[in-house]
C-alpha cells in the first residue's frame, strides 16, 4: 500500500473490510490517518497491544478528550476506561459489583418488560425505522433504568452520547458545535449528581446505591470518579448495543434462513449474537499510547506514538477466522474481540449479551421475517463507533411464538 490509508475517507467509511485485508496481508503495523495513528490490523499483535498497559498506556487519551476549547474538564477522564494500573485495577474492584451475577439478575425482568413493549408498539406488516423504534429505545430504557435517572430524559440521551464521543473530531472553527457539546457535558454531569444526592439521602436496591456503598479495603469512589463512571455508562452502554441490535436486524434482511432458523431453535441467539458482534463490531477502534519506543509485527514505533488497534480488522483476520469476511454462525473457534481484551475488556459486555438476547427473544417471538423498507439504510459518522443509524425495515408477522 503507497499512499497512507486514510481510515475517514468516504470509500473506507462505506466499507472497510477490503482495505483491512490489505492491511493484514502487505502492512500489519503501519501509519494512517488521521494522525499518524499506527494501525495494528492483525488478531495476533492487537493481542500483544491490549494485554500490555506497561508498553500501550490509556491515559494518554485524556488529553484528546479534553481539548482547549472545550473550557471544561470533561466528566468522562474520569473513569477506568483512561486509566492504568494501578489506579486502574483500584477502581475496576469498586465498580465491578455493580455488574456481578446478581445485579444483572435483578435488572433482567425489567429489560424483558423494555422489550416486549417495545415489540408490541412496532407495526405490523408496516414499515419503520428499526434503530429510533427498537435498537436505540432499548437500551436507552436500560442505562436509564440501570442509572436511575428520569424516564422524560431518555430522549437526551442519544445526543448526550453522540456529542460526548465526537468532543476529540469537533473541528477548532465550529463553535455552534463546541456549545452544544459543552452543553451535553454540563446536563450530563447535573442529572448525575443530582442522581448520586438522590440515592445517598436514600439507597435503594440499585446500581448507583451499589456505588455508592462499595468500598475496597477501606477506600471509595470520589465523587469525580463516581460521576465519570455514570458518564462512561451512558455513552458506553448505549450506541454499542444499538448498533448491535441494529445489525442482527441487518443480516435478518440479507439472509433470511436465519431468522427462520433462530425461530426454530431460539437456543441459537447466544451464537448468533456472538457472531454479529464478530462480523460487524460495534466498537470499530481503540486506541492506546506506546510509553517507550517498542517493536510490534515488523514495525518500529517511536514513544508516545498512538496505536489504533482496528477490533473491525482483527476480527476478520484469516489467521484466527478461516472465512473471516463471511457470516457464520456456525463458525468455531477464537472468541471476537469486539468486547476488547485485558484489563480494560468491557465492564457491560454480559449486560450488552443479555440485552440482546431478551431484545431478540421478544422480536422473534412476533416477527416471522425482517425485509429491507423503502428508504435507505444511514451509517453513524463516527471513526470509533461503526454502524446504523437509521435502518427502514418492513416487519411481518408470523406464528406467534413465547419467548
Ligand atoms: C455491544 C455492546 C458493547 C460493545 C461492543 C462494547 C465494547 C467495549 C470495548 C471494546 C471496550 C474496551 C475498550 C478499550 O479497551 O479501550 C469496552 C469497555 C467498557 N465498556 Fe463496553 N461495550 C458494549 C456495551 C457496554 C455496556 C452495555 C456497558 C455498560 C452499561 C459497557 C461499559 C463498559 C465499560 C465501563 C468499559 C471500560 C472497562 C475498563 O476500562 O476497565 N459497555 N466496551
Amino acid at each position: 500500500m503507497s499512499a497512507r490509508l486514510n481510515l475517514l475517507s468516504p470509500e473506507v467509511r462505506a466499507n472497510p473490510y477490503p482495505f483491512f485485508a490489505e492491511l493484514r496481508r502487505t502492512a500489519p503495523v503501519s501509519q494512517v490517518e488521521p494522525a499518524g495513528m499506527w494501525a495494528v490490523s492483525r488478531y495476533a499483535e492487537a493481542l500483544t497491544v491490549l494485554k500490555n498497559p506497561q508498553l500501550f498506556f490509556s491515559a494518554g487519551m485524556a488529553a484528546l478528550m479534553t481539548p482547549p476549547w472545550l473550557g471544561r474538564g470533561n466528566p468522562s477522564v474520569n473513569s477506568i476506561l483512561f486509566m492504568d494500573p494501578p489506579q486502574h485495577g483500584r477502581l475496576r474492584a469498586l465498580v465491578s459489583r455493580a455488574f456481578n451475577a446478581s445485579a444483572l439478575n435483578r435488572l433482567e425482568p425489567r429489560i424483558r418488560d423494555f422489550a416486549t413493549s417495545l415489540v408490541k408498539a412496532l407495526p405490523a406488516d408496516g414499515g419503520v425505522d428499526f434503530v429510533s423504534a427498537f435498537a436505540l429505545p432499548l437500551p436507552a430504557s436500560v442505562i436509564g433504568e440501570l442509572l436511575g435517572l428520569d424516564p422524560s430524559l431518555h430522549s437526551r440521551f442519544k445526543r448526550w452520547s453522540n456529542d460526548l464521543v465526537s468532543v476529540s473530531a469537533v473541528p477548532p472553527e465550529d463553535v455552534a458545535m463546541q456549545t452544544r457539546v459543552r452543553q451535553s457535558l454540563d446536563e450530563m454531569e447535573h442529572h448525575m449528581k443530582e442522581v448520586l444526592e438522590d440515592r445517598r439521602r436514600q439507597p435503594r436496591e440499585d446500581m448507583v446505591s451499589d456505588l455508592l456503598r462499595a468500598q475496597v479495603e477501606g477506600e471509595r469512589l470520589t465523587e469525580e470518579e463516581l460521576v465519570g463512571f455514570l458518564v462512561l455508562l451512558l455513552s458506553g452502554g448505549l450506541e454499542t448495543t444499538m448498533h448491535l441490535l441494529a445489525q442482527a436486524a441487518r443480516v435478518f434482511i440479507e439472509e433470511p434462513g436465519v431468522l427462520a432458523r433462530l425461530r426454530a431453535e431460539p437456543s441459537r441467539i447466544p451464537a448468533f449474537i456472538e457472531e454479529v458482534l464478530r462480523y460487524e463490531p460495534p466498537i470499530h477502534l481503540t486506541i492506546r499510547q506506546t510509553t517507550q519506543e517498542v517493536e510490534l509485527g515488523g514495525a518500529r514505533l517511536p514513544k508516545g506514538a498512538l496505536v489504533a488497534v482496528l477490533l473491525g480488522s482483527v476480527n476478520h483476520d484469516e489467521a484466527q477466522f478461516p472465512q473471516g469476511d463471511r457470516f457464520d454462525m456456525d463458525q468455531p473457534g477464537t472468541q471476537n474481540l469486539s468486547f476488547g481484551h485485558g484489563i480494560h475488556f468491557c465492564l457491560g459486555a454480559q449486560l450488552a449479551r443479555l440485552e440482546a438476547r431478551l431484545g431478540l427473544e421478544a422480536l422473534l417471538a412476533r416477527f416471522g421475517s425482517v425485509e429491507r423498507g423503502e428508504a435507505p439504510e444511514e451509517w453513524s459518522p463516527s471513526m470509533m463507533v461503526r454502524g446504523l443509524s437509521s435502518l427502514p425495515v418492513r416487519l411481518r408477522e408470523g406464528d406467534q411464538k413465547t419467548p
